[in-house]
């Protein structure tokens, strides 16, 4: 791997990089999505490619997390063909105290949800300036709706004290178009107090297919901060 210069790319490294190092041989690996779990997906194939580990599967959470895979040679499967997952690697775009996050900075967070709640171990791998005391405090929620319900969700959700915007593509004309077909509504709201029962709330609206509010099924947090100059990884 070739170190990055700049120091939030030299971060992720280092902490996608200490949650690859945390596979073992035979495991079946969820692949996350987004430019923090790709150093982890990179390193993972040159731990397979080296030899280090061996019988290595991944289920990717995106088309991203797919094409990162076949690029460094991680065999894929899909949760049609697997009991389990040993392992899921993902980032997170929010982190509060008690391990809850937000997700979906990169429209994957349906996807993701699926599988980093099936997995046996879910390692969130984050920079430290994701840490919040308050979820909420910074980014705003995304909500995965199908298309036909953007205004009356729009609605919904504005009736709940959130402040939604249909996230419009880049280099892309009109909106962010997920894995799936829908499209993303980003909820900000002043203070969830509550994210356990908001996530249930936004899934409950109809026409929300997944929000991103994932509430107590983080194991653990690496998180990669800068220290004295050097790039440091610890953990939560
Ligand atoms: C993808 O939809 C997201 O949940 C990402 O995992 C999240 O946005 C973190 O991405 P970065 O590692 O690029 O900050």
């Amino acid at each position: 791997m070739t170190a990055a210069t700049d120091p939030v790319k030299l971060m992720k490294q280092q902490v996608g990089k200490a949650a690859a190092d945390l596979v073992k041989s035979g495991s079946i690996v969820g692949l996350g999505t987004g430019s923090t779990t790709a150093y982890a997906i990179q390193y993972i194939g040159e731990r397979l490619k080296s030899g280090e580990i061996k019988d290595i599967v991944g289920v990717p959470t995106s088309f991203q997390a797919e094409v990162l895979a076949k690029e460094y040679g991680i065999p894929l499967t899909t949760l049609d063909a697997i009991d389990h997952i040993d392992i899921a690697i993902d980032g997170a775009d929010e982190v509060d105290p008690q391990k809850n996050l937000i997700k979906g900075g990169g429209a994957a967070h349906t996807r993701e949800k699926v599988v980093d709640y099936l997995a046996d171990q879910f390692i969130v791998v984050v920079d430290a300036g994701k840490l919040v005391e308050r979820l909420g405090s910074v980014f705003a929620v995304p909500v995965e709706v199908i298309p036909m319900a953007i205004t009356p969700v729009m609605n919904a959700v504005a009736q709940l004290g959130g402040k939604p915007e249909l996230r419009m593509g880049v280099k892309k004309a009109g909106p962010v178009i997920t894995d799936q077909g829908n499209m993303v509504i980003d909820v900000k709201f002043d203070s969830i107090d509550d994210p356990v029962n908001l996530e249930k709330t936004l899934n409950n609206i109809p026409g929300v297919l997944e929000n991103g509010i994932f509430v107590n099924c983080a194991d653990l947090v690496l998180i990669g901060e800068v220290k004295d100059g050097q790039p440091v990884v610890r953990k939560m």
